[in-house]
């Protein structure tokens, strides 16, 4: 499919229809070769007391790709707070990439706007397909090393990723804009050049991308149609509210049952459950998975009475599991943005595909175009510290599920993160200063701005680091999952999403979110079959 362009498609107007006519028979019969999406609705009545094998909160990311696998053998329900994504112009359309984030409201926008006590502003998603349905849609895989260190399977990790991009990642044609900062990279040492790959390797290369040829964005939810859609429910507009758990009577094991959850857009107060099916042998039963996200997956721990007794006093949430590491250790990677335009103009909205990585893999570098209004963008290149020191926390602002927690990152608190955001800013400065990049602006490459001391890169970093969107931590392993992503002190229940990451994987972390999901699915599967062949 990546071979079809439209620049092979003859002039003569008859076949021209013709070719296109067949081009998009193609491109259908390849985007549909699934089974079909399964069933969703807002209607909370439909699901209203019935059981499932696996309950899944968070229609996200990690979230859709670990339904449909699961879906394989069980029944499952997804539960996700938003809307669908399709049919919507804001998440399908590469054109209004960045759209999103400015039409933000409190409870129903597709990106749900919050700022964290740093005080940087930052989005999350609130729609089927979660944060892949905002984002820049930048694909590239984990390093070799990430893989090893979190201990997984290394050729299920392969087939997995193969298994996310044979459905969602297409091979990007690169705008203008992002060919000059190709070189500009170049030019500025980050070298070698290594083409197109998804690999995490250090250089300058082109990556994956989930818009595809036509400009249409493929979010997680469409990998929802690689399951088995008539064990699939989507419960859209729902959010929950907290696990309903319970403790035996003998007071030694605390299991999870189910959910309860609210309509998202407060029209009624009205509390409903879910559960997970209680096959009569126990060692059976499924689990209610967490996929809700960096900021969603802790906040409904602790909205459940799982954290730490002090902070969960504080708002009267009875204790069921003592857990502290919950809301710990959340990280966002500061990011620098340099405008490359010395005026806001009015360009096409790009999304990256281009990444330079460097310094030992420490810095990442990617330029783009966001919007700032209907009318006016800004030209930006902006690099991320890959791994930094500083560390932050999430606790609760609210018991009410819809609203954000508060959560703070310490961007550069750390001194080992601040001279490292010297050497970033000077490694940006290079690219800025580039002929690449300084004859596209139509500025002499001696005119661009640069500072003169460290002193004034620290300042620059401490008034301009922003998010870069890579947030992650708060249900870390080892600290509040085990290796298998089962919550400490519970039964049947797990998270898996971008809330267990210790550092954000590869230079971007979708692809390596998704392929969680599927990895985990299929590891969950075959617990399940050793399970039963040991015990027919
Ligand atoms: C603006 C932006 C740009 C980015 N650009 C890129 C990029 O180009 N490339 C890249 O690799 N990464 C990018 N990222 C990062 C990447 O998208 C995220 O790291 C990843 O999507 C996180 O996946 P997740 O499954 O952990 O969470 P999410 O995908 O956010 O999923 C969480 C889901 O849970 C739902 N949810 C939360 N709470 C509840 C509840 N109580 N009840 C029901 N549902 C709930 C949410 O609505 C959401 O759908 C970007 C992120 C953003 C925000
Ligand atoms: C679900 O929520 C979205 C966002 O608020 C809204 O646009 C959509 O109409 C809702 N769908 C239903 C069926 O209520
Ligand atoms: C709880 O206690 C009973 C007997 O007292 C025992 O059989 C069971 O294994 C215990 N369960 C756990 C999870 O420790
Ligand atoms: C339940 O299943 C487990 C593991 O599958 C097995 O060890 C146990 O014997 C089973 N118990 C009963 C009562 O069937
Ligand atoms: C917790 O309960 C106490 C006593 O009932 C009450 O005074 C306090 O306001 C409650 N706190 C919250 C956050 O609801
Ligand atoms: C964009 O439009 C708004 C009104 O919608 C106007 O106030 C603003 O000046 C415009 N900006 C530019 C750069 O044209
Ligand atoms: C917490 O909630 C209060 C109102 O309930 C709000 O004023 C405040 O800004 C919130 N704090 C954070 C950090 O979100
Ligand atoms: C920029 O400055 C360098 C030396 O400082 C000089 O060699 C070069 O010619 C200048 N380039 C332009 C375009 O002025």
């Amino acid at each position: 499919m990546e071979t079809l362009n439209m620049k092979f498609l003859p002039t003569v107007h008859s076949r021209k229809v013709l070719t296109t006519f067949i081009w998009l028979l193609i491109l259908n019969l390849s985007l549909h070769q699934g089974n079909g999406l399964p069933y969703m609705t807002s209607d909370v009545q439909q699901v209203s007391g019935k059981s499932f094998d696996y309950i899944i909160v968070g229609g996200g990311t990690a979230g859709c790709p670990l339904a449909a696998t699961l879906s394989e053998k069980f029944t499952v329900l997804l539960v996700e707070r938003g809307g669908s994504p399709y049919g919507n112009p804001l998440v399908i359309e590469k054109k209004k990439y960045g759209f999103s984030l400015i039409q933000t409201d409190e409870f129903s926008s597709v990106a749900q706007s919050f700022i964290s006590k740093d005080g940087v502003s930052n989005h999350r998603g609130r729609v089927l397909g979660g944060s892949s349905a905002i984002n820049g849609g930048f694909y590239s895989r984990a390093s070799e090393d990430f893989v090893k260190k979190a201990g997984w399977d290394e050729e299920l990790v392969k087939e997995a990723y193969r298994w996310v991009e044979s459905r969602v990642v297409f091979t990007p044609q690169l705008t203008p804009w992002q060919t000059v900062a190709k070189f500009g990279f170049l030019e500025a040492g980050i070298q070698p050049y290594n083409g197109f790959s998804l690999e995490h390797i250090e250089g300058t290369k082109v990556g994956g991308t989930v818009f595809d040829e036509r400009g249409k964005r493929h979010t997680s939810a469409d990998l929802l149609e690689a399951g088995n859609p008539k064990n699939i429910i989507v419960l859209l507009n729902t959010t929950v509210k907290n696990i309903i758990i319970d403790t035996n009577r003998k007071g030694n094991e605390t299991r999870v049952r189910g959910i309860r959850f609210i309509k998202s857009d407060g029209s009624s107060s009205k509390i409903h459950d879910a559960y997970l099916n209680q096959p009569k042998n126990s060692s059976r039963w499924g689990d209610v998975i967490l996929s809700a996200g960096a900021l969603g997956s802790p906040q409904t721990l602790l909205l459940s009475g799982i954290g730490s007794h002090e902070h969960l006093k504080k708002f009267n949430i009875s204790v069921n599991v003592g857990l502290e590491g919950v809301g710990d250790g959340m990280q966002d990677n500061p990011g620098i943005p340099v405008l490359a335009d010395t005026m806001p103009a009015k360009r096409q909205p790009d999304a990256p595909s281009v990444v330079g990585i460097t310094d030992d893999f420490r810095f990442i570098i990617q330029a783009l175009v966001l919007p700032t209004s209907f009318n006016a963008s800004i030209t930006l290149i902006v690099a991320k510290i890959a791994i930094p020191a500083s560390k932050g926390k999430l606790e609760l602002n609210s018991t009410d599920p819809r609203q954000n927690p508060s959560v703070i990152f310490n961007y550069l608190a750390d001194e080992k993160d601040l001279e490292e955001c010297v050497k970033m800013v000077q490694l940006i400065e290079r690219v800025a200063k580039s002929e690449s990049v300084s004859l596209f602006m139509g500025i002499a490459p001696n005119n661009t701005k640069s500072m003169s001391s460290a002193d004034q890169r620290r300042k620059l970093c401490k008034s301009s680091v922003r998010t870069y969107y890579h947030y992650h931590g708060g249900c870390r392993i080892g600290s509040v999952v085990d290796k298998d992503y089962r919550v400490y002190g519970v039964k049947g229940l797990r998270v898996i999403d971008g809330s267990t990451f210790e550092e954000s994987p590869g230079t971007n972390p979708m692809a390596t979110v998704m392929m969680l999901g599927r990895y985990q699915g299929i590891k969950m599967l075959q617990e399940r079959k050793d399970d039963s062949q040991q015990h027919p």
